[in-house]
């Protein structure tokens, strides 16, 4: 059983749903998992693993998830990555969606890395973010995917088990 700390910084929502989800999978498999806010800048002293996820605007992770890795990222303790965003939902876009996490890794060197597809909910976005949304045709949307975050959450207990 390892202790892991999940952070993760959202803005409408979806970043702290894939957080809850991922935390389920991981207490599943007998973990003690905590998930909190990264602009409460929670230590992740005490923990095998911190799992940080953001979502992402504009190619970007939250700036509070970065400062969360500019203050923690190199404490000893392994961390893993994942960030949330529509271009996950389309396969071809892989190689892309991946690339979003390259800063955060820059700050941290993660033992994993992921990408999940989010959502857009417009009436959780503000007017200009919506606008810019609008201008890139980009309807209502939910691609959330119980299934993968789930399986992350099993390779990353098969990475703990095999330590
Ligand atoms: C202003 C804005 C910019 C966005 N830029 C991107 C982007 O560059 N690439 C992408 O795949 N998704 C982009 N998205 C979609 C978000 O990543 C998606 O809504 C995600 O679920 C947001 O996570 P959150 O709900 O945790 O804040 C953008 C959304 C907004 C509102």
């Amino acid at each position: 059983m390892a202790r892991i700390l999940i952070v993760h910084a959202t803005r409408s929502g979806a970043t702290a749903d894939v957080a809850t989800i991922l935390s389920d999978g991981l207490r599943g498999r007998g973990h003690d998992v905590d998930v909190r806010d990264a602009a409460e800048s929670p230590s992740p002293g005490g923990y095998d693993l911190a799992v940080v996820g953001s979502g992402i605007h504009t190619g970007a992770w939250y700036s509070e998830a970065l400062a969360w890795l500019d203050r923690h990222g190199a404490s000893g303790v392994p961390v893993a990555l994942f960030n949330v965003c529509l271009n996950a939902a389309k396969p071809e876009k892989r190689d892309e969606t991946l690339g979003y996490n390259a800063v955060a890794a820059g700050k941290a060197m993660p033992v994993a890395q992921e990408s999940f597809a989010g959502r857009y909910v417009p009436e959780r976005v503000g007017f200009f973010k919506r606008l810019l949304l609008r201008t890139m045709q980009q309807p209502a949307q939910d691609h959330v995917d119980p299934q993968r975050i789930r399986a992350w959450a099993d390779e990353l207990d098969a990475a703990l088990v095999a330590r």
